[in-house]
């Protein structure tokens, strides 16, 4: 189609949801969608639903709640998927279903054991079932890179033909170079049949650290899709990351002379969103949203910058949302201030338990903290709150360290509605908590990833813990924040012991 409007498809909540660990809860999953609807979001692909009931009520509540953007879900060329995905977006205003089968020589004889005709036919018989549920349907060539150009050709003339309105050409495996994207598309699109009535999509990962370059050449060869997801993430190195493609589609619009619906200022509070909900903290020097990304320090390039900032920015902060982290609320706003500020900035609590909670949260933080911003809100809001039925939760923390001592850990929680005290000794108070945690609970899990951040410059910030358990080969994430690093632990702590609780296992959708 020849437009120069991008939609961008954000994969966030699926393929992103696939970078090792970073699984999420169906609530954290709707506050992130809320956020890409702000952001502007073409497409939500909300998940996978025939990959786990958990998988299938996410999507299903996304898709009450999101009105602007289209919400997607993934589903294999299978009947019993193509269903689940059509009944998953059911309530949704705008709603695609995704269908995928692999097409590359490799994955047809090792994987699908199929041959090259039952593909075809799998693929027709997906999408002619998928239109009984929308008009919008994405096909995808997994391993697309990796096909014979004229297979390609053939599978997407039948694809269009059976009615798909959107061509999608994943780099499932990140093999392509810019170059060969390109010319890859072009060729594509011209040897299709009805190619020009579709639109044709990018989908790169990022096993060379080509991804957006891939993706931007993708535009430069006809595709006028791009899949994408907040911060990169995706399956291995993952995916091409949204905010580069958007910024590089604006900054470069001499080049490109393309448009995105997308509001470039939602992009900081979006990836630090993500960044909290997933556990996988932004490395400071990435592009766009990284810490460093607009810090200068050489005297050479301040001096450059306080003269004229065009010398060394090419893009400015407050365009990606860098200044969006404004002064939130006081210690003296009352509750409907607070309940404002927090639809405002995509949390809506569903009941007034939840509401109460949060507000005593937030009077508790304002004591300790002189300035809130929308980030300390954002990590307020934690599961207990969300969710107060949970089985564990944090009451109370002592702890006694003194150089040359092993520190001791005392705290109070409750476990399913009974309060348990525990103490402990550890190597480090840390480690005493948990220690301590679990001498009750003997959850027999595994400790995979502690990692600290700071929610606000400053040392009042909040400290941001995440705790990523292991039992069993699944895998959970549980985050707490507090100005007492040591407290936020042990909440991270219990925050991941009430997801292993809650249990949530899938099935993943590259490599079935
Ligand atoms: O990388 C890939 O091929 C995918 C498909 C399922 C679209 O994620
Ligand atoms: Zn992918």
């Amino acid at each position: 189609m020849n437009t120069n409007r991008v939609v961008i498809f954000d994969t966030t909540l699926r393929d992103g949801e696939q970078s090792p660990g970073a699984a999420m809860t169906r609530e954290e999953k709707v506050r992130i969608a809320r956020q890409l609807e702000k952001l502007g979001v073409d497409i939500i692909e909300a998940g996978f639903a025939a990959a786990s009931a958990g998988d299938f009520d996410a999507i299903a509540e996304i898709a009450q709640t999101i009105k602007n953007s289209t919400v997607c879900s993934l589903s294999r060329a299978q009947e019993k998927d193509v269903r689940r995905a059509g009944e998953a977006i059911a309530a949704a205003p705008r709603k695609r279903i995704h269908t995928f089968i692999a097409t590359s020589p490799l994955h047809m004889e090792y994987k699908l054991k199929m041959q090259p005709d039952a593909v075809i036919q799998a693929a027709v018989a997906a999408i002619k079932i998928a239109r009984e549920y929308t008009d919008d349907i994405e096909f995808s060539c997994e391993d697309a890179f990796r096909s014979d150009i004229q297979f390609l050709a053939e599978i997407c003339s039948a694809a269009i033909e059976a009615g798909a309105t959107t061509l999608n050409i994943p780099d499932t495996v990140g093999y392509s170079i810019p170059s060969n994207t390109e010319t890859f598309f072009r060729q594509l699109i011209a040897q299709t049949t009805g190619g020009e009535k579709v639109i044709w999509s990018a989908h790169c990962h990022n096993d060379l650290g080509l991804a957006v370059g891939n993706s931007l050449a993708a535009l430069q060869g006809g595709a006028r899709q791009v899949e994408c997801a907040i911060n990169g993430l995706g399956e291995r190195a993952g995916n091409a990351s949204l905010e580069e493609i958007v910024m590089a589609l604006k900054t470069r619009h001499d080049l490109f002379g393309l448009e995105t619906g997308i509001d470039t200022t939602q992009i900081v509070p979006t990836s630090k969103l993500v960044s909290t909900i997933t556990g996988y903290p932004v490395q400071p020097n990435k592009a766009i949203v990284g810490a460093n990304a607009f810090a200068h320090e050489s005297g050479i390039h301040q001096d450059g910058v306080l003269k004229k900032r065009e010398t060394y920015e090419i893009m400015s902060a407050e365009s990606v949302g860098w200044s969006t982290n404004r002064l939130s609320l006081g210690k003296l706003s009352g509750r409907n201030a607070f309940r404002t500020k927090l639809a405002e900035i995509g949390i809506e609590l569903n009941s007034e338990e939840s509401l109460n909670a949060a507000f005593t949260r937030f009077k508790e933080l304002a004591d300790k903290k002189r300035e809130i911003f929308d980030e300390d809100l954002h990590a307020l809001v934690s599961d207990a709150i969300i969710n107060p039925q949970e089985a564990f939760k944090y009451i109370s923390l002592k702890i006694r360290t003194e150089t040359g001592e092993a520190p001791i850990a005392e705290i109070v929680f409750t476990m399913n509605g009974e309060e348990k005290r525990s103490i402990s000794e550890g190597s480090g108070p840390v480690d005493a908590v948990f220690k301590a945690i679990e001498s009750i609970v003997q959850s027999g899990a595994n400790l995979q990833l502690y990692s600290v951040n700071a929610v606000t410059a400053g040392t009042e910030s909040q400290g941001e813990v995440t705790v990523r358990l292991s039992r069993d080969g699944h895998l959970v994430n549980g985050q707490g924040a507090d100005t007492d690093v040591i407290v936020a632990s042990a909440k991270a702590y219990l925050s991941a012991l009430n997801k292993l609780h809650a249990g949530n296992h899938k099935i993943k959708a590259q490599g079935v």
